[in-house]
């Protein structure tokens, strides 16, 4: 059974940029009510201003009474998305350890604290949505053990809590390197250079684009039988 957006609520926490955004207007557009969640609230404002989201809010998923407080006065989720996150890295004998523990804040223990905070109010046939990375399959060796870790932690947490949560359903989306702010933010002056590198080592000699991760995210949302699942998006970076 597929599901109708149609005048669902959804509520995409880390949805002010990139794939996020790109699945909360894909999501309105399907004809949702979409409330998103980013770290700067000016930020979030502007965004959801422009898009004509139905709200937005600020929040810091690192921090619980931040998420309660973000979370309080909306009643009712059907599809709750968690992609909030950022790049960690750092080789686990030389980095900074609160930097480390970073990666499962932003990710683990954020969705284990919405998830709380929303409890009940999270629609018994509505979806949750994870995000991962290839890096969960594939990391490298330049710093991103930790990452790789609670990225793939993500994913078995889904599978977990698709029992735990049922017949609520709950995925992940594992995207490959795609361009959003996130990858200019983190490369700074070596984006093209790096971009043009990797691309040239990909079967699809591209990346990927947050509208196409940001179409799977809907597709987690609206197919009702995908559950405990992994999405892979990532043209095949997998394979090489
Ligand atoms: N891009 C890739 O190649 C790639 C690959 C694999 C996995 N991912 C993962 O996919 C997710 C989205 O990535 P993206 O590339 O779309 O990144 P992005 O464009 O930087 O968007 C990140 C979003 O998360 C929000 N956010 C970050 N830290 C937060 C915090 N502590 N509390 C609340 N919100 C926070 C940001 O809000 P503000 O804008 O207000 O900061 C923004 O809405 C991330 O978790 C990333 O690790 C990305």
């Amino acid at each position: 059974m597929t599901g109708d957006l149609q005048g669902r609520a959804v509520v995409i926490v880390g949805g002010t940029s990139g794939i996020g955004l790109a699945a909360a207007r894909q999501a309105k557009a399907a004809g949702a009510s979409v409330i998103v969640v980013g770290f700067d609230p000016a930020g979030a404002e502007r965004v959801a201003t422009e898009h004509g989201f139905a709200g937005w809010r600020g929040a810091d998923v690192r921090k619980p009474d931040t998420i309660t407080a973000a979370l309080a006065d909306i009643p009712h989720v059907d599809h709750l998305v968690l992609l909030a996150g950022t790049f960690v890295a750092g080789k686990v004998l030389e980095a900074d350890i609160d930097h480390l523990r970073r990666a499962f804040e932003e990710r683990i223990w954020a969705a284990i604290n919405t998830l709380r905070t929303l409890g009940e109010r999270l629609a018994p046939n509505g979806s949750v949505t994870f995000i991962s990375g290839a890096l969960a399959d594939r990391p490298t060796a330049q710093g991103t053990a930790v990452l790789a870790a609670a990225s793939a932690a993500m994913e078995a947490l889904a599978r977990g809590l698709a029992l735990e949560l049922a017949p609520r359903r709950v995925n992940t989306l594992s995207p490959g390197t795609t361009d959003t702010p996130l990858l200019a933010r983190t490369l700074g002056a070596n984006r093209d250079g790096y971009v043009a590198s990797l691309a040239e080592r990909l079967p699809l000699r591209r990346l990927g684009t947050a509208e196409e991760a940001g179409s799977a995210v809907v597709f987690l949302m609206t197919n009702g039988f995908m559950n405990g699942e992994t999405l892979h998006v990532d043209g095949g970076s997998r394979l090489v």
